[in-house]
């Protein structure tokens, strides 16, 4: 053992990393990777960093362990940091930037996740995963479990998924259930799944997803050269807004970073349960029972991390809200037209949100701002169609091609 546990995020219980848990026995919470820190130089971990490209492994000191000769890996991570001159521009900011989190190998910033996630997997033995997924969750585990040789079952809200990331997990060769019900019904089946049919989850409730996750916090620093004043950023099931801040946080303690930026937890208005316990200050969420949104990827009414998010936005002196979807389209549209960056529509959310925050005041247009962009928007096309001018049709002659451009 080299001294990392698992241990429960509310009554501290500890347990061995080499179980298969996803929650304490005693109180039901979540359970997270304790990687112990004190030991660490950050001369040296700078060093060995520097020697390595960037992308999750790089990390690989602050991942958990595991004894396998190579990790199952597909190059994640090492995502650019785009700055944002003409957006930025526009919202009068200097400093912005989008993680554009969607140029990983299936597409979104799961795949982070997935890398470690599955690694574990087969380091523990395991034959069977299983997920419930709004999409890309189900994507990305279809792929790492094909090159892991694993057999993959996902399970979808039927009708309510993003044609992209179904088309990921259907060619991946994944058995795909679609559930009668929406993605809460779905996560339940999947925990009964696994409790009775022994099939191992990779969820973010499973403790070491989020660690690949963090892996985008330790980029930033990298790319940035510090840690940023506030970063904004989607949630759904509430899993990588506290992956982030958990990277933030490791970072400053070692001694690789300084500062820790506000967390903005964005998620759309009708599916906000977290925005709605902030705005009422409230310890709980109160589950939304029929969560609507063009944001398929986080219309998620009952967030399994609830707690882990609250406490990393509460930690990191941020706040959630939430953003209609009319403000969501239209920022993925801004993004799309002044950046060149396609990205779908709960990855846009970040941006609707950003552009709220800043006329309530409540984020300085002099902070360094990194927005976080969690999913390509080729994931969604029927999204973008549905909103965008239409194709003209003309015929192939120039007569019809000057008309056209004279209308
Ligand atoms: N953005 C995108 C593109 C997502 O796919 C998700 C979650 C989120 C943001 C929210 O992240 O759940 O960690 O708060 N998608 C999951 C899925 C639920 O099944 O693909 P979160």
């Amino acid at each position: 053992m080299d001294g990392q546990i698992l241990r429960c995020i509310r009554c501290g219980r500890e347990f061995s990393d080499d179980e298969i848990l996803y929650a304490c026995p005693d109180c039901e919470n979540l359970l997270e990777v304790i990687i112990p820190l004190a030991d660490m130089d950050p001369k040296k971990l700078r060093k060995a960093f520097d020697s390595r490209p960037i992308g999750v492994w790089r990390y690989r000191e602050l991942l958990p362990r595991i004894r396998l000769k190579a990790p199952i890996s597909m190059n994640e991570g090492g995502t650019p940091l785009h700055l944002c001159s003409r957006l930025g521009g526009k919202l009068g900011i200097k400093n912005l930037y989008i993680k554009f989190d969607g140029m990983n190998p299936t597409g979104s910033f799961k795949d982070r996740g997935m890398t470690v996630g599955v690694s574990k997997a087969v380091d523990l033995k395991v034959k069977s995963v299983v997920c419930a997924s709004t999409g890309n969750t189900s994507a990305s585990l279809a792929a790492y479990s094909s090159l892991a040789g694993l057999k993959c079952i996902v399970m979808i809200p039927s009708g309510m998924i993003a044609l992209g990331k179904l088309s990921q997990a259907m060619m991946h060769g994944a058995t795909v259930f679609a559930v009668k019900g929406n993605f809460d019904d779905a996560l339940d089946l999947v925990m009964k799944s696994s409790r009775e049919l022994g099939l191992y989850v990779l969820n973010s409730v499973n403790p070491f997803r989020p660690e690949g996750q963090k892996t985008a916090a330790f980029e930033i620093c990298d790319q940035l050269g510090c840690a940023p004043d506030s970063l904004v950023i989607p949630v759904g099931n509430g899993g990588n807004n506290a992956a982030y801040w958990k990277g933030f946080s490791e970072f400053k303690d070692i001694g690789l970073s300084k500062g820790l930026p506000r967390i903005y937890g964005i998620q759309a208005e009708g599916a906000a349960p977290i925005a709605r316990a902030f705005a009422k200050k409230a310890n709980k969420i109160e589950p939304v029972r029929n969560p609507d949104t063009i944001a398929t990827a986080i219309k998620i009414g009952n967030p399994a991390n609830w707690l882990k998010t609250m406490n990393a936005i509460r930690s990191s002196k941020g706040t959630s809200i939430a953003v209609p979807d009319e403000e969501i389209i239209s920022a993925q549209k801004m993004v799309a037209q002044l950046e060149g960056l396609f990205v779908e529509p709960a990855a846009a959310a970040s941006i609707a949100g950003l552009i709220k925050l800043l006329d309530a005041g409540e984020i300085d247009k002099r902070e360094k701002i990194v927005c976080v962009a969690t999913g390509h928007g080729l994931k969604d096309p029927d999204a973008a169609i549905k909103v965008s001018k239409k194709p003209i049709e003309i015929e192939p002659s120039m007569k019809s091609l000057r008309a056209a451009l004279r209308n």
